[in-house]
This record gives structure tokens, sequence and C-alpha cells, in this order.
């Protein structure tokens, strides 16, 4: 602790609160950093985390749409420790899932510090010690300072809105996926939705359902699957067969399956990709579409599928092949992105892309106490695994290092420091 005050830009330490924490810092309260916290709980492991939002899993409570549902069956959803309870159904609904969040930080005593936005991060050689800086709500700045750092901000941290040419003179109402509740308001309106992802695909359907008029952009290639083959979920049923054939297989099986259920989804314009659906998802991470209704209402024309935008004018939109197509609003479910880059200051560990660059399963661990939960694009049972090892790590160099301390214990000097 000593070596705390020989850090190197001493008038910059000493301007702000600093705030010594016994144990790792989280950066993020969604289901990456509660699921940490939680194992770290049962290690024995004090912690802190950090949340930007006034609430936990804010993507949930925010950023979600209202007929969101969890498309993979629940026991792929749990976090570690704490099971669904065991009346939720089979797909558990967003408030459902909110509710499970908000009882498992109760259950595990999961205070995250809420309104702190981490600014930066950075590890101070000197100390062996990293540095977090955040600012609150009301301005206020704090520095952090602690032995390990876990990096939970998600990979959807932030939305991504494509600049695209004429869209600052379309004049209607346009939004992202992330601001989008529910196609209530749009009642007989021509609404474009720009993306075929998951949410574009649920947000399309969404609209349909609320009497709009929805044209879906689908500029490339995209993997349709039915949510469910004969009963059994294909998430499950791909799992199952990954334990005893290869990848390729798999991805040939999954299609042919997906052939009898769907139909060539090609004749309605959703090209499939080259790559199969679970190589192109370990390989660029591409998830694939879950059909839910929406290609039911393709089939009816109800949804309308169109290519790639050229331009937008007033009120208008045109596409790369020439066509024009009146609309009142733009849904842009263009997806999201890691904001890592712009706090972390490191580069070994992370890549530009805000994605730990050691693919999985070694993107958990990085060096001088560095960790990421959730980025291995495996969604909520890919997050569990994270944690789980992640405090198994710190908990091990945890209790040797508290045991080491219990014969050297000496004071130490806290002048500005406040501890937690
Ligand atoms: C519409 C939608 C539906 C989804 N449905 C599923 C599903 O059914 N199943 C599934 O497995 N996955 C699903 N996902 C993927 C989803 O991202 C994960 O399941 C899950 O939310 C990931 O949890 P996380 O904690 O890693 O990230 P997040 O839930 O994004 O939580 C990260 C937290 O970090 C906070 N944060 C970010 N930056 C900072 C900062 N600088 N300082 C402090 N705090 C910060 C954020 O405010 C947020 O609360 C869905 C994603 C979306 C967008
Ligand atoms: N219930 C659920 O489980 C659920 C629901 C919604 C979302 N999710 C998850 O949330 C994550 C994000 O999904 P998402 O659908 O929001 O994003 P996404 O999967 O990244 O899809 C983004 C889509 O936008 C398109 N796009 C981007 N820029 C474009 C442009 N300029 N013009 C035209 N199209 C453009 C992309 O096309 P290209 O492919 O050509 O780039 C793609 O079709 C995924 O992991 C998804 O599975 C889950």
């Amino acid at each position: 602790m000593d070596h705390l005050f020989q850090l190197g830009d001493h008038e910059d330490f000493f301007s702000r609160r600093c705030i010594w924490v016994n144990g790792p810092v989280i950066v993020g309260a969604g289901p990456s950093g509660l699921a940490t916290a939680a194992c770290l709980r049962e290690q024995g492991v004090p912690f802190v985390v950090l949340e930007r939002a006034d609430c936990i899993a804010s993507l949930w409570q925010k950023r979600t749409y209202d007929r969101l549902k969890l498309h993979l069956p629940k026991q792929f959803c749990q976090l570690p420790k704490l099971p669904f309870p065991e009346d939720f159904p089979e797909y558990p609904t967003k408030r459902q899932f909110i509710d499970y969040l908000e009882s498992y930080a109760k259950h595990f005593e999961i205070n995250p510090k809420f309104n702190e936005c981490v600014q930066s991060a950075r590890y101070d050689e000197t100390s062996g010690l990293w540095r977090v800086k955040t600012v609150s709500s009301t301005r206020t700045e704090v520095e952090y300072i602690c032995r390990w750092l876990v990096v939970a901000t998600g990979e959807n941290a932030e939305c991504v809105t494509p600049d695209i040419q004429g869209l600052a003179d379309f004049g209607g109402q346009v939004m992202h996926a992330c601001q989008y509740k529910s196609g209530e308001k749009f009642k007989g309106k021509k609404v474009l939705v720009v993306g075929c992802g998951n949410s574009g695909m649920e947000v399309s359907l969404d609209l349909c359902n609320h009497n709009a008029s929805p044209a879906m952009v689908v500029r490339s290639a995209v993997h349709v699957l039915p949510r469910e083959i004969c009963g059994k979920s294909t998430f499950e049923l791909a799992v199952l067969m990954m334990k005893w054939l290869p990848l390729w297989l798999v991805d040939k099986l999954m299609l042919i399956m997906a052939w009898f259920v769907l139909g060539n989804t090609e004749s309605y314009g959703l090209k499939r990709p080259s790559m199969g659906p679970l190589q192109l998802k370990n390989s660029m991470g591409k998830t694939p579409v879950l059909d839910i209704g929406a290609l039911e209402k393709i089939r009816s024309g109800d949804i309308q599928v169109v290519p790639g935008i050229k331009r937008f004018s007033c009120g208008q939109v045109e596409l790369v092949n020439g066509q024009k197509l009146d609309i009142d609003s733009v849904v842009l479910a263009t997806g999201y992105r890691s904001n890592v880059p712009s706090w972390l200051q490191e580069s070994e560990f992370f890549s530009k892309n805000g994605f730990p660059k050691a693919p999985f399963p070694h993107g958990w661990r990085g060096k001088a106490g560095l960790y990421a939960v959730g980025f291995t694009k495996r969604g909520l049972s890919g997050a569990s695994s994270d944690a789980m090892r992640i405090a198994e790590d710190i908990g091990n160099m945890w209790k040797k290092e508290t045991k080491q301390k219990k014969t050297t214990t000496r004071a130490c000097h806290r002048r500005c420091i406040s501890q937690l």
C-alpha cells in the first residue's frame, strides 16, 4: 500500500476523491457483472461494482422493446448459483428476467454504485495497481484504486448508428432499435426497419402486429433458423449434436432441418451466407436469427423485404436497386458495439474493436489482474462461465494473499483514501 503514494501524476492523484478497494472493481452491473459479483461473494472476496446507469441490467430495463423474451430456453440463460424460479416459462419474458436479476442482486447482496460512469482505467506499473476514474451524474469525480479490474460493460454498450447519405434531410422520426418500445405509436405508418438481425426481425414483426407497414432492409446474407425443431429448442439440439459431430456437419444438419421447417428462405429475399450458422457465429460472431414469427409475415407480404439503402431524402428512401419508397419513420436495427476502447487504457488484451484478442476460451484473463466477462459472443451462458472462472482465479489469489497478510499486516498511511 505504501507505494500508492509514489504514483506518477501526483497532483492529479490528490485532486479527486480516492477510494482504495479491497478486492476487485467490476465495471458494469449487467448480467455479467452481477454473475461475477455473486461468484466472488461465494468465495468471500469483497468487491465494488460501478454502473453508469441508475439501475442494474440497464440494457434490459431501459434499452429493449416491450415484447422481448429470451430466445434461448431458460436453462441456458440463468446465472450461476441461483436458478430461475420453477414457475418461469421455457422462454422468460423481459420482465421476468429483470425480476430474476433484481432478486439475484438482492440474494448475493450486490449493491452497485449507480450513476458512476467509468471514464478511464489504467494500470499503474509503479504501484502494481489499477486506477479507475469515474464521473457521477452530479459531475463528482472519484478514483478507485484496486488490484484487480473486471470489465463487464458488455458487447452491446453503445448503439451502432450508420452514417447514411441524406438521413439528416429525411424529416420523419428516426430512432435506434434500443429506443423502440412497441409498434403502438406506428399504427398505419410506413416504417423502414434497417437491419435484419434478431432486433430487426422482431421490431418488424411487432410493427405488423400493431397494424403498421414495415419494410425491412436486408443488405447482405442472413441465417434464419426456427426457434424450435419438433418441439425441441434449435439451440439445445445444436449443443447436443456438437458433443459428437464436427461443426461443419452440425451446420449442414441444422440447415437441412431449417429447410424442412421454414422452407427456402432465399425465395423471400433472405439469402443465406456461404458459411454455416455455427461456423459464422464462431468465426465472425454473427448471431443467426431465431425466427419467432417474422418469417410468416414476410411470406404473407406483411413485412416487405428490401435491399440496401442508397440514400434518404425528405420522406423517402432510395434503395440500391433504384426503387424509391415513401416512408414515415425509420428504425435503425443496426446493432451495437463494445465501448471498452473509449475508457480502458490498455492495448495488449483488448483489441481496437473492444473485444479480447485471444479467441474463446482464452479471452477471460489478461495480465496484471485484468479480466473480461461476457465478451465471447455466447450470450448469457458464456457470461456465466466467464464469471465462474474469474471468481475462482481471483478467489485463489485473494486467499493466498490474505493468509500471508495475517502474518505481515502493518498499519498503512491513507491520508486521502477512504476504504471499501
Ligand atoms: C435486444 C437484446 C436481446 C437480447 N436477448 C438475449 C437473450 O435472449 N439471450 C442471451 O443470451 N443474450 C441476449 N442478448 C445479449 C445480451 O447482451 C446479453 O444477454 C446480456 O445482457 C449481456 O450482459 P452483460 O452484463 O455482458 O452486458 P449488458 O447487459 O450490456 O450490461 C453491461 C452494463 O455495463 C454498464 N456500462 C457500460 N459502460 C460503462 C461504463 N463506462 N461505466 C460504468 N458502467 C458501464 C451498462 O450500463 C450496463 O448496465 C440480447 C441483447 C439485446 C440487445
Ligand atoms: N430475444 C433475443 O434473444 C434477442 C432479440 C434481439 C437481439 N438479440 C441479440 O442482440 C444482439 C444484437 O442484435 P441486433 O439484431 O440488434 O444487431 P445485429 O445482430 O448486429 O444486426 C445488425 C443488422 O443491421 C444491419 N446493418 C448494419 N448497418 C447497416 C446499414 N448501414 N444498412 C443496412 N443494414 C445495416 C446488419 O447487416 P449486415 O449483416 O449486412 O452487417 C444486420 O442485419 C445479438 O446478439 C442478438 O442475438 C437477441
